[in-house]
């Protein structure tokens, strides 16, 4: 990939949840190696760690940011509060910048801080947004919404669209009748609308009949730059403490026999759900590494709700940790099936080292991309609930059955294509190289 000849001074505005700061690190990683300063302006929940990124300029603006807002844990409440909330001190913050001299030759923001779209028009900066979710969402959440049925059915004609059964996705985010929900599709749609570029994290096979159609529906170039991890894999943005230990555990597990399993940054699940997924992974006799997060089983600190035996049961075949180095762990050759909530970031690291899923959305996204693994690139099954013998019997169908073959053979032939992108004629270093000259050119 090309180097930016003139150094060019970026500002990037990160939305402050894991999944969202992460590709933005590694985004703001991969351009700082071509040339470009880098500036991250952000919010000042889940704040980032700047000493370990002592290559970026830091700005931490005020969210103001209620306790009742911070407890809530409704995603699409947190997203339209701080876009109200940052809105001025980030106007002032690049303000400030500009004053100083600071030329800046584009603001690049995450999707769901759409705020950022219009004081870059205020401001005369290119703004270039970037979607860390599937391309597919920006069908989704700002333009379907605004179909009639019948519009709607005519749009999802294609084969790969019909599979992603993408009418009942519309009509369970229908049933958030929130005013918040309503604001954020029609913002969004604006700020997509105006901005110069839409990057996003994902590689073109991967969604090629949906990019055709999102490309219909907005001016700017779609640029598909992922998989980012891949390119920036030293960036450290983890939110939590890794524990390494599993990692020695791995090693003592025969090539491809552990189930991985993490429902991400978000998830939550009740202690009854705990008992279920504990007994459905004793009982599948397969050795499991599991992420429980703390908080993440709702009225507990961590695991001390695990029934009684459970630990005797299952002995030095199960790992329990608060949260796993996840790239290394998918990339062990002991790890042969992720359980994975299907968060977009654990979605395409689980691509990239070949490995199959077992999918349990929760909430938003993990819904769609549960279908793109199980309906459409076949790599992987869908749990169907959280019951104990359901869990028994779709790990085994996943990891022992003959079933299983085909889904393991259909994700390493992914892993291959998700590799073919980064060689130097690949699709995401064509697009890294046309990223670099549309900045360049609309800064000039
Ligand atoms: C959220 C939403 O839940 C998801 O639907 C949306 O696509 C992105 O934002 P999150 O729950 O954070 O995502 O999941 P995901 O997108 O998969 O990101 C989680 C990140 O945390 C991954 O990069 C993963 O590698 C990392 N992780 C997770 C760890 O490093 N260790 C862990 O133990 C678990």
């Amino acid at each position: 990939m090309e180097k930016q000849q003139k150094s060019s001074h970026l500002v990037l505005v990160m939305l402050p949840f894991q999944g969202h700061m992460t590709p933005m690190l590694q985004l703001a990683s991969i351009l700082h190696s071509k040339g470009f300063s880098i500036t991250i302006v952000h919010p000042e929940l889940n704040s980032p760690n700047p000493s370990n990124h002592p290559e970026f300029t830091f700005v931490s603006i005020p969210d103001k940011l209620t306790e009742s807002q911070l407890s809530d844990k409704n995603v699409t409440g947190l997203v339209w509060s701080l876009n109200k909330t940052c809105a001025v001190p980030l106007r002032q913050c690049l303000e400030k910048i500009l004053h100083s001299h600071h030329h800046i030759a584009a603001l690049i923001y995450d999707t769901q801080m759409y705020c950022a779209q219009t004081i870059a028009d205020d401001l005369g900066l290119p703004g270039i947004t970037l979607r860390t979710s599937a391309a597919t969402t920006l069908l989704l959440y700002p333009v379907f919404s605004q179909l009639d049925e019948e519009d709607f059915m005519s749009e999802i004609k294609s084969p790969e669209l019909q599979a992603l059964h993408l009418q009942r996705l519309r009509a369970l985010l229908s049933q958030n009748p929130a005013k918040e929900m309503m604001e954020i599709r029609v913002e969004l749609t604006n700020a997509l609308k105006s901005s110069l570029a839409i990057i996003v994290n994902s590689m073109e096979f991967l969604e090629l009949e949906a990019l055709s159609k999102v490309k219909q529906y907005f001016p700017a170039p779609i640029i598909t730059i992922g998989p980012l991890h891949k390119l920036a894999p030293a960036i450290c943005s983890s939110l939590f403490t890794e524990e390494d230990k599993c990692i020695s555990w791995l090693n003592k597990q025969a090539p491809k026999s552990v189930i991985y399993v993490s429902l991400g940054s978000m998830a939550s699940i009740d202690r009854q759900e705990l008992i279920e997924i504990a007994w459905g992974l004793s009982n599948s006799k397969q050795p499991f590494l599991w992420v429980v997060r703390p908080g993440m089983v709702r009225g507990s600190e961590w695991i001390e709700s695990l029934p009684n035996g459970f630990e005797e049961s299952v002995g030095e075949r199960g790992c329990i940790v608060k949260w796993a180095p996840q790239t290394e762990v998918l990339a062990h050759a002991a790890v042969g099936g992720f359980w994975s909530h299907c968060g977009w970031n654990s979605t395409i690291e689980s691509i990239c080292e070949g490995v199959p899923m077992l999918c349990k959305p929760f909430f938003g996204d993990q819904h769609l991309n549960t279908s793109y693994i199980c309906n459409v690139w076949k790599i992987g099954l869908e749990l169907q609930n959280l019951e104990r013998g359901n869990i028994e019997r779709t790990i085994k169908r996943l990891m022992v059955d003959m079933e299983g073959n085909d889904i393991r053979k259909r994700a390493m032939d992914l892993k291959e294509k998700a590799a073919f992108c980064l060689v130097e004629e690949g699709s995401t270093s064509c697009s890294f190289n046309g990223l670099t000259k549309h900045i360049s050119s609309a800064s000039a």
